[in-house]
């Protein structure tokens, strides 16, 4: 006897090929499952994404063919560090006792970015009148953290550069401070020539002592 021998087909797809469909043979408190299977566009993007994060996994963490989060945040760290440190090494070629006095201090639109850049930055702890106090009325002062900048001391060296290096720098790592304050280093956050041109303006603002 010779049987013709019929076409593997499955469950569903006859089903589906007689308009029904069909169930899954399980029941479980009345809800019951289709037996369909996932579109194909649907179960290549699930594979592609196996595979992916397999390989991604292997090449990341086992191979250290790509540089890791932290050598990248490193590497950005280290530029910045070096490109900072060409900036003050650029303003140092230029900057110095003589060029601060006579050319940044004498030239007004320095003066003027210097103020602004020392009303944004410093009046906290020096006050808007450089002395360090504040006028409270009744001819009463309350002293700010900070130092008198008017007062022709200068604690850390009085020659242009030493103000212009004890801004920048901050209260030296082996100085007590002022009544226990230390002073941030500004060159941390402002540019090189922003502290050239607050220097300018301190100069500017006690001309009688540099002149
Ligand atoms: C949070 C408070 C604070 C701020 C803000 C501050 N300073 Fe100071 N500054 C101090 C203290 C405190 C000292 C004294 C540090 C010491 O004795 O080591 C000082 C000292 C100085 C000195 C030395 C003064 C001297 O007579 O020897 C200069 C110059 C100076 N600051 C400039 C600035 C400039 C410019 C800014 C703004 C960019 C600024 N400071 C912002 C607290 C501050």
């Amino acid at each position: 006897m010779d049987q013709k021998k019929q076409p593997e087909i499955t469950h569903a797809e006859y089903a589906s090929k007689k308009g029904e469909i069909a169930l899954r043979p399980h029941e479980f408190d009345g809800i019951q499952e289709y037996d369909q299977t996932l579109p194909n566009w649907w179960l290549f993007i699930f594979h592609a994404s196996v595979i992916a994060f397999v390989g991604g996994w292997f090449l990341y963490y086992n191979v250290g063919l790509t540089k890791t989060d932290a050598e990248n945040v490193d590497a950005q760290l280290e530029r910045i560090a070096s490109a900072k440190a060409k900036a003050l090494e650029d303003m140092l070629s230029t900057l110095n006792d003589e060029t601060l006095v006579n050319q940044w201090a004498t030239d007004t639109t320095v003066v003027d970015a210097g103020r602004q850049i020392y009303q944004a930055n410093c009046i906290a702890c020096h006050g808007e009148n450089l002395t360090a106090s504040i006028d409270v009325g009744g001819g009463q002062k309350v002293n700010l953290p900070g130092l008198s900048l008017k007062d022709a001391e200068w604690k850390y060296g009085a020659k242009p550069m030493d103000i212009f290096r004890i801004i920048n720098e901050g209260t030296p790592a082996d100085s007590p401070g002022h009544n226990g304050a230390k002073m941030q280093a500004w060159g941390q956050t402002l540019p090189p020539l922003q502290v050239a041109q607050i220097t300018a303006f301190l100069i500017h603002e006690n001309e009688a002592e540099f002149r």
